[in-house]
């Protein structure tokens, strides 16, 4: 992100082909023995408290998905360190017991969602989808979450209601990157109001089946995936519905390479890199990024009209 260049990931993390073709076989005789309605075990090492019921969904991707162990292993979280494995060495630290959610500002229905009761608001569903970090690595996630436009319904926007922000939890007791000045914690995210109404945001409570693991963002994130990651809030607190465009953890910290809008956009550079590719974790060679990371079918009508240069 601002500090590091894109990741050129190291050899040592790069899995080489034999293995990875041997996951692949592994993997699509994991899918054809969990073919059923309620999804089966994710068969690669998933090994937290498993989410009951969760349904399968139309939210596939004829993608191999990314190794759990990678996924909960190569994260951003700057909470808990800068580095890519300090999340999983650290984030034990932070209680996701007795955890709220907030729900404020320009709503009729502000509440406060204890996370038990937010995991019954709608039903979980797992989804398939690629999250593009803007430092050029992807991964395939099969998440677990609802649409975020569930808990939006519930709380009724009024018409003063434009944008949504998305504020991680301030507590630098439990998170130790707060001690830093890194960014001006806490990390806020924002989404204007159809953005975060949008049938494939997701609001994140697992992934491969179990309870999202904390360097992963527990016990709630939000995953928008045709932004780049960072978009993407983890160890959300507080939702609040206001009137203009919230100034984001990391347009705070660099407007220059951070827009508001942040759409996964091969065409606009960071000011420091190029966006055309991206390496997909466990994989060898680039490949090309797309438009909005693929999901321009669903989202481009969003930005009809918009100078995608000049909104970034
Ligand atoms: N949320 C918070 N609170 N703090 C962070 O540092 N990093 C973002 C995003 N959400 C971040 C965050 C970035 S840069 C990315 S790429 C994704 O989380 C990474 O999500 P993952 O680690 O689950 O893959």
């Amino acid at each position: 992100m601002l500090i590091r260049h894109p990741s050129d990931i190291l050899p040592s993390e790069i899995t080489p082909p034999e293995v990875y073709r041997e996951r692949r076989r592994f993997m699509q005789g994991v899918v054809a023995l969990a073919a059923g309605a309620v999804l089966g075990a994710a068969g690669d090492a998933a090994a937290g408290p498993r989410l009951p019921g969760v349904r399968a969904s139309a939210y596939r991707l004829d993608e191999e998905r990314t190794p759990y162990k990678d996924v909960t292993t190569y994260n951003n979280f700057y909470e808990f360190g800068t580095g890519k494995g300090d999340p999983a060495q650290n984030a034990g630290s932070l209680r996701t017991q007795s955890w709220t959610v907030a729900v404020e500002g320009e709503v009729r229905r502000p509440a406060t969602w204890d996370i038990d009761t937010l995991l019954k608001l709608a039903p979980l569903e797992e989804r398939v989808y690629r999250l593009r970090c803007v430092e050029g690595w992807s991964m395939v996630i099969p998440w677990v979450g609802f649409p975020l436009r569930e808990l939006i319904r519930r709380a009724e926007p009024t018409g003063k209601a434009k944008y949504v922000e998305f504020v991680t939890l301030h507590d630098p007791a439990q998170m130790p990157g707060q001690r830093t000045r890194l960014l001006d914690w806490p990390y806020v995210e924002g989404l204007r109001l159809d953005e975060a109404m949008h049938p494939l945001t997701l609001l994140a409570v697992g992934l491969y089946g179990e309870v999202l693991p904390k360097q992963n963002g527990a016990p709630v994130r939000l995953v928008v995936p045709w932004k780049y990651g960072f978009k993407s809030a983890k160890s959300i607190a507080r939702i609040r519905f206001v009137e203009k465009p919230p100034l984001t953890a990391w347009m705070k910290a660099a407007p220059r390479e951070y827009g508001f809008y942040s759409n996964v956009n091969p065409h606009v550079d960071h000011p420091r890199w190029s966006q055309a590719k991206e390496r997909r974790i466990g994989e060898f060679f680039k490949r090309d990024t797309l438009m909005f990371n693929g999901y321009g079918d669903q989202v481009a009508q969003l930005y009809r009209g918009m100078d995608l240069k000049r909104f970034f």
